[in-house]
Formats: C-alpha cells, structure tokens, sequence
C-alpha cells in the first residue's frame, strides 16, 4: 500500500445514521475505487475534521459493496456512472485521540501514519512487542509495532493471555516468541522465571537451539520489534527418569535433566492420577486416609497396608490404623490402582533420580521446560499438579526467588476442558485459579489450544489477551466469540501462518498482526540424531565433555572437511551409516536456504 498524504476518499453520512454511535461511512474518490487493498478491515485513515486541538481516526471494520440499485447505490449514485456500477462503502469505527465521542461530519479521510495507527488502537508507546500491524494483503508502510501493555500480559490488571487456532498456524511459535520479548525486557527478567509443559509433540524442547528456518523476512520483524532473534540462554529441561533406564530422562532430549518423585514427593497429588472411570468418593476418602498415615512411606507400604486391611476386613468393611472403615471393594480398587499407579509411573516416581528441583525453576530469566510428551494423560495431570503446587507455595509464601511466574501450557484442553469430571476437573479448578488469581499474586498463565470454545469458561473469562491464529467457522460460532464481528471472523478464517488477530482489553479493535518465526527452533535440529547417539554410547560422567568436542566439530568444519571427518567415525564405529548419510544430505539441503544473521 502506498503510504499517501493526500485523501483517498471521503466520509459520508449514511442513512440511518444516529449521532450516538461512534461509527461513520466513507467511500474512496474516484481513482481509488478499485483498489481493494484501501478497503480492507484493520485499515486506519485519519479523518481530516481539520480541528487543531484534536484528531479523528476510523477503523475500517467492513465494506459494503452492490451493483444492485439498494439503499447505498442510492445514496452514491451521483458517483457511481463509472463501470461497472459497483458501489463500496467503508464502515469506520471513530476514534478521536482526544477521547470526544461526537458524531462525524463529510470531511477527506486519508491513510493514518504509525502514530495514528497507534491512537486508533490505543497501541501504547511502552508494552511487549508481540508482532507488527498489517492487513491480509500485508504489512502497510506504516509500521505499527504492537505492544501489550506490561500489567495485562504480568499482572497486575491481568495476567492470562489464551492462544487458540488450527494445527499447524504457528500457536506455539507466536507463544515462543512472546516468552523471548517478555524475557528480553531487562525489568521484567529480573523478575519473572516461564515453566512450560512439554505436552504434545517436541516443539518445546529445542528452545536454547537456533532457528534455522529464520528467513530474511522475519529478520525484517525482529529489527522492527527490536527484539534479537536469539534462542533462550539460560534453559533448564527437566524430564522423568526413564522407566527402564536408570538415571536416564524419559525425553527425545539426552540431556534432559531426570527427575522421580517417592511417595511423600506426590502422595497429595496422587488422585489426580487416577482415571475418571475409577473415581469416586469413597476412593477418594481410602487414598486421604492412607496419605494422613506417617508410617507409609512408599507406594509398596501403601500396598501391603491395604492388603493387611482387607486381609482383617470382616463383612465387606475394611478398617486403617486410624480408625476409619472403607467398603473391602473400596480398599481391593485402591489396592488395584496403587498398584497400576506403581508400574505404569515407574521411573516417574520411585526411580533412582532426585525429585524435580523446585529452586531451579524459579531463577529470574530462566525458561524451564518440563518434557511430559511421554507421558500417559494421568501421568502429565501429576507432574502438573505437583510442580504447580511446589511453586504456588513459595511465591506465595515470598520464598520463590522471583515475583512472577509465567505458566505456558500448550494443549490447554488436556487440563482445562468444559467438560470434566473429577479428578481432572480438579486440576480444571486449579488452572481456573491461576486465570481468575492469578494476576494478583504473580501466577502468569500462557495457555493454547485448538478450540478455545471448549475451555472452561473460568479460564476464558479471565482471558485478557487473544491471540486467534487461523480457525474454522464452526469454533468462531461459539458464544465465546460473540463480540467479533462477522467480518474479522472471516479475516481470520483466512489468516496465513505467521498472522493472527489480537482482541485485548485495551485496544479499541480486533489488530490483525505479523509475527516472525520464533527466535529457537521448533524442530529437532538436524545434527540431534548424531549427538543422541553418541551420548548413548559415552559413560555419564564424561558425556557433557565429548558432547560438546563433537558439536563443536559439526559447528565449525567445512562441509568437505566434516564429510570425511564422520566418514572416520563410521569406520571406527563410532557412528551408524545411515545417520551420518541423513544429517550430511540434509546439511547439504539447509545450507542452501538458510540466512545467515550478522
Ligand atoms: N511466524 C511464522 N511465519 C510463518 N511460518 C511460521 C511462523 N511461525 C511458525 N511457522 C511455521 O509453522 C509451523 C507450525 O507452527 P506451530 O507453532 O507448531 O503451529 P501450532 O502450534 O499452531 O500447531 C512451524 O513449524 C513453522 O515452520
Ligand atoms: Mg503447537
């Protein structure tokens, strides 16, 4: 779009025009009629009402256009003799920088600069940058960063920004993004620490990796958003110990740092564990029992409890050492239960490895990432709980080591659905707590789905940011949507990768932004085969070292000279073939298309 200093059009007084609403028509002049890239929503022109003290901008929101004799044509029709005969008028939302909500008269409108852009949406100076605003058919000249305010993203006005849209429309790389330039705020990492949950996928596992895909284009967004394209630097990966292989991490990442709880780690968690099919009261009334029970002290003590218990049941009760009576088929589905938790968590709990360091996680600036991927649902809802619970406790106990805690969860849905039954509308109540408490205690939720329609109402309640990602009609029909217009919704039914469109609380309209990629990879990088290899080959306590030699090899040799030195690891049996053939067709492949930054 050509950035004009001359009017393109005109506002209009449209019939049934009422002089209390802050919406006016417009139309462009006659040499712009076609240009359709002038019509679009999200386009700002500055109304020119020509008073000195104050300025008056409209927010295109939509565009009627007819070539049938209607009530607009009419209105045009001393305009409209060129052919063919199609009429376009604009709906402009007003927004006067002085905050005066009066009516609009006929004045030229011509395209607003940035700082107009900037007053239209009440986009403030100060914020995190989060993407730059553009139109579908790109981004105008005007370059508008866009920023959210600091307290709506951390607290304390608000302090939960949702992300929903398709698969595949760059959710979890905008949510990347966003926990780059918040910790790339020098105020704001003194004092903020980000847990995500590695739920679905890999794709957060490789944030203190390059993003190799980065193309010139998002180089371009970066400078604009002054943001450096950078992997995170300090980075902690946790995952649970393997459940065979002893000290190891159940993660695609080798060098993700193990974890296992024991029983008194979990034992206030341990319900949320179990399947709703087996859920009840009576269940839960046996587990609280045990848990109160000082001399249990692992998941075996807790079976072998039971067993005596039922052993000394008389007629269909059980009795505990506290005094308590269970249903003898209570007592047998724990038993049950305890017993599938024991097995099917092995490693998770009761494994060779230390429990998670909850210190480690709050350290200022630090992007923790605990990889659950591997884990069953019930077993993804313990380490949630848990972790959740052992952080909570000492932010609020003032003990945390930060201010500020940012929870990022993709597949929001797996913890906070509509529709729940317990135990997992329990960790549903404790997501909702965050979104609804959150903001008051330093308790940041960053939460992405596909259907936001379908999380709890809570926690969509509390949403003050949306970041809507490319969605079909069906979802943008949920209630949840009903203050979009019909047209923004069909803006971002048609959003490309690397788009969304930003509804917060205190922009005056729906801002459709660009992103670019994130400042980490997202995919496992391609040398990662080689290196998992050769870890698995290398005794622990010399691993870090070799690891590092090796990857400083791939990193610094010449193609030629890599080529040969790989051909020696095979022959010496140090690598597979087919490994190094993979990663030496697709460095060949790479090195074609990426961009080197300065
Ligand atoms: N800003 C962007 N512009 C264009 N493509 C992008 C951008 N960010 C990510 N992508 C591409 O889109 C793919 C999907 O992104 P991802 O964040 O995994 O989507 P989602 O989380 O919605 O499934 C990424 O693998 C990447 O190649
Ligand atoms: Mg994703």
């Amino acid at each position: 779009m050509r950035e004009d200093n001359m009017p393109v059009g005109k506002t209009i007084i449209a019939k049934g025009f009422e002089p209390d609403n802050f919406i006016c028509w417009a139309e462009l002049n006659d040499e712009n009629i076609m240009r359709l890239d002038l019509q679009e929503p999200g386009v700002v022109y500055e109304i020119l009402e020509g008073r000195e003290e104050d300025k008056c901008y409209g927010i295109v929101e939509k565009t009627i256009k007819t070539s049938d004799r209607d009530v607009i044509s009419e209105q045009l029709s001393i305009e409209s003799a060129k052919e063919p005969i199609t009429a376009s008028v604009m709906m402009l939302r007003v927004i006067r920088k002085s905050g005066v909500t009066a009516p609009v008269g006929r004045h030229p409108i011509k395209l607003a600069d940035a700082s107009g852009i900037q007053t239209a949406f009440n986009i403030k100076e100060d914020g995190i940058p989060v993407g730059v605003y553009t139109l579908l058919s790109g981004i105008p000249p005007q370059t508008c960063v866009v920023k959210l305010p600091f307290e709506y993203v951390l607290g304390p006005e608000a302090a939960h920004i949702n992300t929903g849209g398709q698969t595949g429309y760059a959710k979890t790389a905008w949510n990347l993004l966003c926990c780059r330039a918040i910790l790339s705020d020098k105020e704001l990492s003194k004092e903020t620490c980000i847990i995500a949950f590695n739920v679905k996928a890999d794709d957060l596992l490789w944030v203190d990796k390059e993003n190799t895909e980065l193309k010139s284009e998002d180089l371009e967004l970066y400078k604009l958003m002054k943001l450096e394209p950078k992997p995170f630097e300090d980075v902690k990966i946790f995952a649970p110990e393997h459940p065979v292989e002893i000290n190891e991490p159940n993660s695609l990442r080798f060098d993700a740092i193990a974890f296992s709880w024991r029983w008194n780690d979990i034992k206030d968690q341990l319900h949320f564990a179990i399947s709703p099919e087996d859920w009840d009261d009576k269940l839960e009334a046996l587990l609280t029992d045990l848990c109160s029970i000082e001399e249990i002290q692992s998941f075996d003590d807790a079976i072998l409890e039971l067993e005596y218990m039922i052993r000394e049941g008389e007629r269909g009760w059980v009795t505990s050492r506290t005094g308590a009576t269970h249903h003898s088929a209570t007592a047998l589905k724990a038993k049950r239960i305890l017993e599938g938790i024991r097995n099917r968590f092995r490693g998770l709990i009761e494994g060779k490895s230390e429990p998670l360091p909850i210190e480690d996680l709050l350290v200022k600036g630090r992007l923790s990432v605990i990889d659950v991927q591997r884990l069953s649902e019930p077993a993804q809802r313990l380490v949630f709980s848990k972790v959740h619970a052992d952080t909570i406790r000492k932010l609020e106990e003032g003990t945390a080591g930060v201010k500020k805690i940012v929870y990022l969860i993709d597949e929001l849905n797996k913890f906070a659905p509509k529709a729940a039954k317990p135990p997992i509308s329990g960790i549903r109540d404790i997501i909702d707590d965050i979104a609804a408490r959150g903001r008051s205690i330093g308790a940041i939720l960053m939460g992405i789905e596909q259907y936001p329609s379908q999380i709890s109402d809570t926690t969509t309640g509390n949403v003050s940011t949306f970041i809507l990602c490319r969605m079909k009609a069906p979802e943008l029909d949920a209630h949840l949507y009903r203050g979009i217009s019909n047209q923004v919704r069909q803006v971002i039914q048609r959003l490309p990768k690397g788009y969304a469109v930003i509804v917060h609380d205190t922009f005056t309209s729906p801002i459709i932004i660009r992103f670019p990629r994130p400042p980490c990879a997202q995919h496992r990088p391609i040398e990662y085969d080689l290196l998992s290899y050769i870890a698995s080959k290398t005794p622990r306590k010399n691993r870090a070292d070799v690891i590092k030699e090796f990857q400083k090899i791939l990193k610094e040799k010449p193609y030629e000279e890599l080529r040969e030195i790989l051909h020696k690891y095979i022959d010496q049996g140090l690598l597979p073939k087919d490994l190094v053939q993979a990663y030496l067709n697709e460095k060949a492949r790479a090195g074609s298309g990426h961009v080197k930054r300065s």
